[in-house]
């Protein structure tokens, strides 16, 4: 009887076997990739539908506002980002759009999307999900996983993952891209993001993104670390560093101001201020990001009262004590 022989392949064998073996999992990206999702503006002008909050609106075509592009190629660009905003200019629909770009188009993606909590990560996670379910059929990936808190892409092997803002958030995973909406309401902000940001490590994205919420606090701390309080406005309601280069920590800050929703004008921020409780309006709706802070919370000093003040040179001199 002939025996076969476990005959272990030469080098040369090995290296054809591994190019054969890369070749094919070239192919099986290429093949469950689609170039669509790797123009995210280009996707939302085209097949982008969102569901307005607005009261009988529902299912509406995703309107290109200007600061909406910029942003998008911010993201794309720097590998850290940190966006103080305004309330309401579609920010979160944006990040939604641009995770569901990564997960679609990047073989094995695992993107985490962290929120204050359950309901708001889930909420975060449904807007992925919507933009997805209205795109032409031709683009739409067969579904694995998909509830609450997990949207996942078996083909591509990727997934987009919602979780809320733990003390351990993510911890032991690698991530392709993490997303933290709304940082400064986040109840564990440090400690989630020391469990967070090792999984970019290895060359993951990181966005952080919210409104202020007085000053101190991590999302503050991360956003003066990154220069933000020097940065000037480049484009409409977009500010972002004169030299375009990332802040000393590493992120690059991006400020979008109230006027960024083209809806709105002077007489809608007078009606918006007229209803809303006095110092919390620069917090929602800063036009700077001086304002957004220091106004924000519970300010000791009247932000108005002392932007009226004259500054005066100060009076030097020596204050002698004498022994009495
Ligand atoms: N691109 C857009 N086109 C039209 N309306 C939008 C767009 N983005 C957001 N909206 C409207 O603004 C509301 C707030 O959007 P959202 O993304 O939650 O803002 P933010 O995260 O900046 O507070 C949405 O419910 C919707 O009504
Ligand atoms: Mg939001």
């Amino acid at each position: 009887m002939p025996t076969a022989l476990l005959v272990p392949p030469s080098a040369a064998h090995q290296d054809v076997l591994d190019a054969v073996l890369r070749a094919r999992l070239r192919a099986q990206q290429q093949q469950t990739v689609d170039p669509l999702f790797s123009d995210p503006e280009g996707l939302l002008r085209q097949y982008g539908r969102i569901l307005s909050a607005v009261p009988g609106a529902g299912d509406i075509p995703f309107e290109m506002w200007d600061h909406l592009p910029r942003m998008l190629q911010v993201w794309s660009e720097h590998r850290l980002t940190i966006v103080l905003k305004s309330r309401q200019i579609g920010i979160s629909w944006l990040l939604a759009a641009y995770a569901l770009c990564v997960a679609r188009e990047q073989y094995g993606a695992n993107v985490l999307m962290l929120s204050m909590g359950e309901d708001e990560a889930a909420d975060l996670l449904d807007k992925a999900r919507f933009i997805e379910s209205r795109l032409p059929p031709r683009f739409r990936a067969r579904k694995g996983r998909d509830n609450r808190s997990e949207l996942e892409f078996p083909e591509s092997r990727s997934r987009i993952v919602a979780l809320p803002a733990t003390k351990d958030a993510g911890r032991g995973q690698t991530a392709t891209l993490v997303v933290l909406d709304e940082y400064a309401s986040h109840a564990y902000a440090e400690e989630s993001f020391l469990s967070i940001k090792p999984t970019i490590d290895a060359g993951g994205r990181m966005l952080v993104v919210s409104t202020a919420k007085g000053y101190g606090g991590a999302f503050a701390d991360l956003w003066d670390a990154a220069g933000g309080m020097a940065i000037t406005k480049s484009e409409g309601a977009f500010w972002e560093p004169k030299d375009k280069m990332p802040g000393p920590n590493g992120y690059y800050p991006v400020f979008v101001d109230w006027t960024a929703d083209p809806r709105r004008d002077q007489a809608w921020y007078d009606a918006k201020k007229s209803e809303t409780p006095p110092g919390k309006m620069a917090q929602e709706y800063p036009s700077n990001p001086e304002e957004a802070f220091i106004k924000s919370g519970r300010p000791v000093f009247d932000y108005d009262v002392v932007k009226s003040f004259d500054p005066v040179a100060p009076r030097r001199g020596y204050l002698h004590t004498y022994a009495s």
